[in-house]
């Protein structure tokens, strides 16, 4: 089974709370929540308020995904806010087991996110504190950007070295450049998660997004 969790960050704000309707409408899964601190990634988005407003407009899971130092300091707001799935990055976090094992005290399911050029050695030691593995295919901070293939090599690593002990809700997502050329050498590679910003919210038609990304029409 394919989840797709579109990113609110390329939807239209004017419109917002029409823009998580359609999320919900077109049959994707999650609704993928970038948060962004200006230091850990040179851009700035959006905090638990707007997340908090999500949690008031849809039961779609809420997976949110930090773009910032110190995750510590935040994720009990962010969990207060309504997220299902927390995310902190690796090279964000010098005490990630600590990390993820505070996520998962809150019972929401935890993630680990790995920039392109990160080694997944580390994996070895938190694996059984996690839920979700975010491979990153562009290097964080901005939507609309071009997904980097070398990351595939990446997920043929992890797979060869974790897939067989993992358990089958575990979730492989990725994030960044997907859209309908990149989709299937992802799904074929045992990814069954994907996050799609600007692929998703500019199609004409979403639901059918959805259904290309899932590889249900070509
Ligand atoms: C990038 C974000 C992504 C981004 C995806 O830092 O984590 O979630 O919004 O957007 P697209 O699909 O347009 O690359
Ligand atoms: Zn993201």
């Amino acid at each position: 089974m394919i989840h797709i969790a579109p990113s609110l960050l390329s939807a239209d704000f004017r419109n917002l709370e029409n823009e998580i309707k359609s999320v919900k409408d077109s049959g994707a899964d999650f609704l993928h929540l970038d948060i962004m601190d200006g230091h850990f990634v040179p851009n700035i988005t959006f905090g638990p308020f707007i997340v908090d407003f999500c949690r008031k407009t849809t039961d779609l899971t809420l997976d949110v995904h930090l773009m910032i130092e110190q995750p510590e300091k935040y994720i009990g707001d962010f969990v207060k806010a309504g997220a299902d799935i927390i995310s902190v990055h690796v090279e964000a976090c010098p005490h990630l087991h600590r990390q993820l094992q505070f996520i998962r005290s809150f019972g929401i399911k935890s993630g680990v996110a790995v920039n392109p050029a990160t080694e997944i050695d580390f994996l070895d030691y938190v694996i059984d504190d996690l839920d979700m593995i975010l491979f990153m295919t562009v290097n964080p901070g901005f939507s609309g950007q071009k997904f980097i293939p070398s990351v595939l090599k990446k997920i043929e690593l992890f797979n060869n070295r974790y897939r067989a002990s993992l358990k089958d809700d575990f979730i492989v997502q990725v994030d960044g450049g997907v859209n309908d050329k990149t989709c299937k050498l992802l799904t074929d590679s045992g990814v069954n998660c994907l996050v799609s910003g600007n692929y998703f919210f500019k199609h004409p038609d979403r639901k059918e997004a959805v259904k290309v990304l899932k590889g249900e029409i070509l």
